[in-house]
Parts: C-alpha cells; sequence; structure tokens
C-alpha cells in the first residue's frame, strides 16, 4: 500500500491541477472583477504568526488563482500578448524550481546554460543571423531585452561611452521608434541616462507603420543640428496593432546613416519558426539585435525574453566585469553574468527548450499556422458581420469598430464594461494614433477554436444590438 502522507496529497493535488487546467476545458469565467478590499480582507488571515499546513495552503492559494486572476488559459482570454502555457513549459519551469541551478558561471550548471544556448542558436538560425559572432541571451522580457539592446548599440556606435561615460561624449546620442512602439522605449532612455528628449518618436503612415521617409527627415535634422543618430528601432508586431514596419527599408536607412538596427519582435518574432508566414517579419535578418519574447507566442510563462544579436564581440565588452570570487570558465565556454546585465539568475530557458523539443519544429509551426488560419476567420466573420476593421496586418491581433460606434450610439467603454461584467471573454480597447479608438483582440491562447470567435461575436453583436 503506498503511503499518503502530506507530500503526496499535495503533489497529487497539484497534478490534478496542472490536469484540470491543460484539459483544454475553459474555466467558468475568464475573470470576474474583484475588489482590492476583498483581497486583502481575505488576506489578513495570513499573519505569519504561525504555521498554515500545506495542503489548507494551497488549497487556498488555488482558488485564489482561479477566481481573482484572469485566466489566461481561457479560450475567450484575447488579451495582450499573455500567452496560455504548453504543458512541456509548465514541466520545465517545476523542474528549475526543483534543482534551482544558478546560471550566473558556466561552471555551475553546464546542463542548463548548454540547453539554454541550443535553443537560442536554433531561434538565431531561424531569424536569419549568421553565426559567425552571434550572441544571445534570457531576460526577464522584452523591456530587459530592448534595455540590452540600447546599452550595446551605445557600446558600438561610441567607443569611449563605456568607460567615460554619456557625458563625455561631446554629443547627444537620438534613438528612433514609430509612435506604436513599445513604451519600454520611454524607460530606457532614462534608464541609460540619456533623457527623454533623446528619443525620437516618429509617425506612423496610414498603415500604421513607422514612417520611413519622415525617419530619413529627421535623422538629417538632427545631424544638421549636431546630434549623433545612433539607433532605430523597427517593431515586427506592434503592441496595440500587431503591425510589423518596413524592416527592409529601415535596415537600408540604418546602414547609409550608421546607425543600430533594433528590431522589437517581442511577440511577432515567433513567426519565423511558420515557413508559410515568416516572410511577414522580412528584412528581421539584417537586425544587428532582435528581441523576443519567449513569453508571448511561444507559449512559455513568465518571464522568458530573448536578445539575439550580431556583434558578440560588443555585447561582451559591454557586459563583461572581473569578479575573482567567482569561478573561472572553461576556454569553450562562457559565464552568462560576463555577457548579459544580469548576474544570479533562473533558468528561464528549459521551458522554451522543453516547448520546442517536444512538439518539433514542424509541430510548432502548425500551431502558428493554425492561429495564422484562425485569424484570417475572426477578420472574415467580424466584416461579415458589420465590424469595421482599422489595422491592416496579417498578424493575428484585430482592432476593430463598429459604424454605432462611430455614430455615437455606443461607446466602446460601455461595451468592454459590459463584458467584463459577465466574465465570459476579455478583450481591450485602444486609441490609435490615427484617431480611432478601437477594440483590440489577440489570439493568445492556441486553444481557442472557431465557435469561441463565434461566441466573441455573437456577444458583440447582442450587445451592441444588431
Ligand atoms: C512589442 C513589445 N515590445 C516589448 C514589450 C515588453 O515586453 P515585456 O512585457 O516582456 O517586458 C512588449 C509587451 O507587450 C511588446 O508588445
Amino acid at each position: 500500500m503506498i503511503e499518503t502522507n502530506t507530500s503526496t496529497l499535495i503533489l497529487e493535488a497539484l497534478t490534478r491541477e496542472i490536469e484540470r487546467v491543460h484539459s483544454g476545458e475553459a474555466p467558468a469565467a475568464v475573470g470576474k472583477s474583484v475588489r482590492a478590499a476583498d483581497v486583502r480582507a481575505h488576506l489578513s488571515r495570513y499573519d505569519f504568526a504561525g504555521p498554515v499546513p500545506l495542503p489548507d495552503l494551497f488549497a487556498d492559494v488555488t482558488r485564489m488563482m482561479r477566481e481573482w486572476n484572469l485566466q489566461m488559459n481561457h479560450p475567450r482570454y484575447m488579451g495582450l500578448f499573455n500567452p496560455n502555457t504548453t504543458l512541456a513549459s509548465v514541466i520545465a519551469d517545476a523542474l528549475v524550481a526543483l534543482y534551482n541551478p544558478q546560471l550566473a558561471a558556466w561552471s555551475h550548471a553546464p546542463a542548463a546554460n548548454e540547453m539554454e544556448r541550443h535553443v537560442l542558436e536554433f531561434v538565431g538560425r531561424k531569424l536569419g543571423l549568421p553565426e559567425e559572432n552571434f550572441a544571445a541571451h534570457f531576460t526577464s522580457g522584452g523591456s530587459d531585452a530592448n534595455l540590452t539592446a540600447a546599452l550595446v548599440a551605445l557600446a558600438k556606435q561610441f567607443p569611449a561611452y563605456l568607460r567615460k561615460g554619456l557625458v563625455n561624449l561631446g554629443t547627444q546620442p537620438v534613438m528612433y521608434v514609430s509612435a506604436y512602439a513599445h513604451n519600454s522605449f520611454d524607460k530606457i532612455v532614462k534608464h541609460l541616462g540619456l533623457g527623454t528628449d533623446a528619443l525620437r518618436v516618429i509617425p506612423a503612415n496610414e498603415n500604421l507603420q513607422l514612417d520611413a521617409a519622415a525617419l530619413r527627415k529627421q535623422i538629417d535634422l538632427d545631424r544638421q543640428k549636431g546630434c549623433t543618430p545612433f539607433m532605430v528601432v523597427g517593431t515586427a508586431g506592434t503592441t496595440s496593432a500587431g503591425i510589423v514596419d518596413p524592416l527592409p527599408e529601415l535596415a537600408d536607412l540604418c546602414r547609409e546613416s550608421d546607425c543600430w538596427f533594433h528590431v522589437d519582435a517581442a511577440w511577432g518574432g515567433a513567426i519565423v519558426l511558420s515557413e508559410k508566414w515568416k516572410g511577414l517579419v522580412r528584412g528581421i535578418e539584417q537586425a544587428d539585435s532582435v528581441t523576443i519574447d519567449a513569453h508571448k507566442w511561444f507559449f512559455v510563462p513568465f518571464g522568458a525574453g530573448m536578445f539575439f544579436c550580431r556583434h558578440k564581440d560588443v555585447a561582451e565588452n559591454t557586459f563583461s566585469v572581473r569578479a575573482d570570487y567567482m569561478p573561472k570558465p572553461q576556454d569553450d565556454t562562457y559565464d552568462p553574468y560576463h555577457t548579459s546585465l544580469q548576474w544570479t539568475r533562473r533558468f528561464m530557458g528549459l521551458k522554451l527548450f522543453m516547448t520546442l523539443a517536444e512538439k518539433g519544429e514542424g509541430g510548432f509551426s502548425r500551431l502558428l499556422d493554425d492561429q495564422m488560419e484562425l485569424g484570417a476567420y475572426f477578420r472574415e466573420q467580424l466584416t461579415r458581420h458589420g465590424w469595421k476593421l482599422v489595422n491592416p496586418t496579417q498578424l493575428p491581433v484585430f482592432c476593430f469598430t463598429h459604424p454605432l460606434i462611430e455614430g455615437g450610439a455606443v461607446s466602446t467603454d460601455q461595451i468592454l464594461k459590459t463584458l467584463y461584467a459577465d466574465g465570459n471573454l476579455w478583450i481591450s480597447a485602444v486609441t490609435l494614433k490615427n484617431g480611432h479608438k478601437a477594440f483590440r483582440a489577440c489570439l493568445t491562447n492556441y486553444n481557442t477554436d472557431r465557435e469561441d470567435l463565434d461566441f466573441i461575436l455573437a456577444e458583440l453583436n447582442r450587445i451592441i444590438g444588431q
């Protein structure tokens, strides 16, 4: 007879919970609104004065996780690039917590470091970056990878920067992003000491893409003013509208104007794994650096960003430090604390390694192709039912409005309020810089199917009264 002690019971309960979430069966609601006061009142029972038995704790915490968070595993959560996670990635994260390898130094975690290197090289090849002088590492997320890119770009473009600092450059470095770039760049210029005046926000064209002609003009103007343009950011899958900037044009412009070309493909970058659709991000292979979040369209848990770069020498020079208390690397290895912003860190890469290994390249690419096909279906249905799409992209982010909303009969916010109160689905709203206020929905769950999309559309039609 198996002895059922507490740990067996709790592990069985955990397995049941994982099975429940991964059964594909939708939770009752995507999420109901809750007041902070109610959550806090509940938490007041945890005064940490005495122990709480683990089974009780497990039951209470899982209940809070189910009821008081939006459920990313709900097929009608069509949210902000937050994925339903693969079973392989959940198991990977549990193994990481269990063994807790320390990735600062290679010699502490050869298996973990090499698995990360292996999977990053695979994605790097898919991006089309050259193998020679290739550098890549995991980051906490896309913001962190973008910050890394800006730092390495400064080091490359201003050789004195690493030693003398910004104040001694004798020029104002400037960075260019589109009006739809992720707002992490607003923080990055502050973080790096460049200041927000160093960030040029280039208007978008009528397709919501960075306007390359306007960018060229601004670069010329800045040079005339004595500033030094050093970095251009193109986005492959903008946060609000899933738009891909004209990457080949930006690459040419960067070459001509001696700027570092960074592609923020935090969400859209996964598409390089689809033979059928990778052309949508053509030009990414010319980037000096690329950001991709595994924790977005690769369906793995937070946090797992990735930084890719074609200038390993510069990246190493940027981050290398001497610390004689750290173990020494072997000749043909590297220590991540030497080659990235981070020091002690979690084995973030296992969840991507196991997800890709378990599905295989073909399986993963089919998953993306299914999402693209589902996206085309949803666009078609929206249009057929009188909704108006306002973001010209083939990637599965949908920004849409309705003549009744445009005419003022009902507002986007009123409709969202009803939807959130019902808790049957979750979409959001964006105000695009071209003045359109629109709903924003995104496919983030590999379990979402046509029935879910039909349901969402029916709900929208019902509320709008058609
Ligand atoms: C295009 C883009 N870049 C960067 C980020 C920031 O990524 P993270 O939230 O992982 O820091 C996001 C987040 O949604 C994004 O959409």
